[in-house]
């Protein structure tokens, strides 16, 4: 292992054991405590304060790289909303550097990330992204509302009756993994693949690029990456929908490929995880009955964004604050810290929801790559809410969800609750991912 795991007191839950000290080591030496976050990592003790003028000095990642570590609110906006100043060029770049043998393994697939979404400060971004926005755009988001929601109610009744029958649920696997990808789905034409097998690769890129790594596990990632990957040029070259429509626009197979590739990560993996933080914050939280369930969102996102740091790269010299900043610096924004900033939210370690400020995170990022798949996100978070909230007033959890070494993913495992007075976690069952993915499904 290249980052050190660091092993918590006897005693204490299993969640917790080993505690990965991935962005908690970019924590300038001797600034702020490091504690558990409750769901396996370790975080700053008042992180909004956690540098006192917002823009730390370079700290390593623990794998070659150094970041320029960027934690208030303020500056971290003032970042976002640079795009010239600070380009997004370096957002997918592979935290531990790849060794031949795996970028051996990618090129073999045809493994290719050109400039398209995130990672693009080229002219070609506004394009693509618009083709993307329109398929996302709020009236289809809303028109999937009243079918996810029956599918939520069914499979949360099914949860109510496992627990009702003494039986323990992860809510990852029953609720949280597949959902997301069912929905995108039914709104962008997406290569014929199996639930799991979408679920493995996208996992897969996560961790390729954004975990330390060793070089065994770089090349087993890199396969598993590299053969979804041909699926996906294949699509990228025959495919309906968004892929005939970037072919139309003049975009190459690489490009096609490329946009797929990150839509089908971004616009899935993410919001499963941030389901399964959220359904452990209702399960952990007590929350006024009078909460609107928006604001519950809302918060949890600030408090549980399941991504917790973003890089650009600095274009020219500049100053940010009064820290100056030499061209090529690469800048780690940390948005959970933002999100903390007592400059902008009254209570910022409180889960408060409709609390002054609560929706002033960046955990959708901001500027001209403010996260176009937000409203989608929300909508599913908010029927997730609504359909598991009383439910989840009075359950056991018999294992909160664990969240890996990864400089910028919570990507949380299993989620396991029993009923209320439940049996011991060493009993927990872990159900399985059993979905087939297939499109336009009446699941
Ligand atoms: C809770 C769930 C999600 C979170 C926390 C999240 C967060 C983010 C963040 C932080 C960025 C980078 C923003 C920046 O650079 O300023 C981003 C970009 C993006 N996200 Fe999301 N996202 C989520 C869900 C989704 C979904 C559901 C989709 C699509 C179906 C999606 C599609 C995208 C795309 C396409 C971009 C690139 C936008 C661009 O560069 O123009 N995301 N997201």
């Amino acid at each position: 292992m290249l980052f050190r795991l660091w092993e918590s007191p006897a005693g204490e839950s299993p969640a917790a054991r080993l505690v990965p000290d991935g962005v908690a080591r970019l924590v300038p030496d001797g600034v702020g405590r490091l504690v558990p976050d409750g769901v396996g990592r370790l975080v700053p003790d008042g992180v909004g304060r956690l540098v006192p003028d917002g823009v730390g000095r370079l700290v390593p990642d623990g794998v070659g790289g150094e970041h320029l570590l960027v934690t208030r609110h303020a500056e971290v906006r003032a970042v976002l909303a640079d795009p010239d100043t600070y380009r997004p060029d370096n957002a997918l770049d592979a935290v531990t550097p790849m060794p031949a043998s795996a970028l051996r393994i990618l090129v073999r697939h045809g493994f290719r990330l050109p400039p398209t979404l995130a990672n693009n400060g080229g002219a070609s971004h506004p394009a693509i992204r618009a083709e993307v926005a329109e398929l996302l755009h709020p009236h289809s988001v809303a028109a999937q509302r009243p079918w996810l929601s029956s599918v939520v109610r069914r499979r949360v009744s099914g949860v109510s009756s496992d627990l009702a029958a003494g039986r323990s649920v992860d809510l990852h696997a029953a609720i949280a993994a597949d959902l997301p990808l069912l929905v995108l789905a039914r709104l962008v034409d997406l290569p014929e693949a199996e639930t799991a097998a979408v679920k493995t690769f996208a996992r897969a890129a996560l961790e390729l690029f954004w975990a330390p790594l060793s070089a065994d596990r770089q090349n087993h990632l890199a396969t598993v990456v590299g053969e979804f990957h041909t699926t996906l040029r294949d699509f990228a070259a025959h495919g309906d929908g968004l892929a005939a429509r970037l072919r139309a626009a003049g975009h190459g197979p690489d490009v096609v490929a490329g946009a797929l590739f990150f839509l089908l990560v971004a616009g899935q993996e993410t919001t499963s995880q941030f389901l399964t933080l959220l359904m452990h914050r209702l399960a952990t939280t007590p929350i006024p009955p009078d909460a609107r369930t928006a604001d519950i969102v809302e918060e949890s996102l600030r408090l549980d964004t399941p991504i917790v740091t973003w890089r650009r790269v600095a274009a020219r010299d500049t100053t940010l604050g009064d820290v100056r900043i030499p061209a090529g610096t690469s800048l780690l924004l940390w948005l959970t810290a933002a999100g903390r900033d007592p400059a902008v939210v009254a209570a910022p370690d409180d889960f408060r929801p409709g609390q002054p400020g609560s929706r002033r995170h960046l955990a959708f990022g901001a500027g001209a790559h403010r996260c176009v798949g937000a409203s989608l996100a929300r909508m599913e978070a908010e029927v997730v809410t609504e359909e598991t909230r009383s439910l989840l007033r009075s359950v056991t959890v018999l294992r909160a969800p664990w969240s890996p070494d990864n400089l910028t993913f919570r990507m949380p495992d299993a989620f396991v609750i029993g009923p209320q007075n439940g049996v011991p976690e060493a009993e927990a069952v872990r159900p399985q991912i059993g979905h087939r993915h297939r499109r336009h499904a009446g699941l």
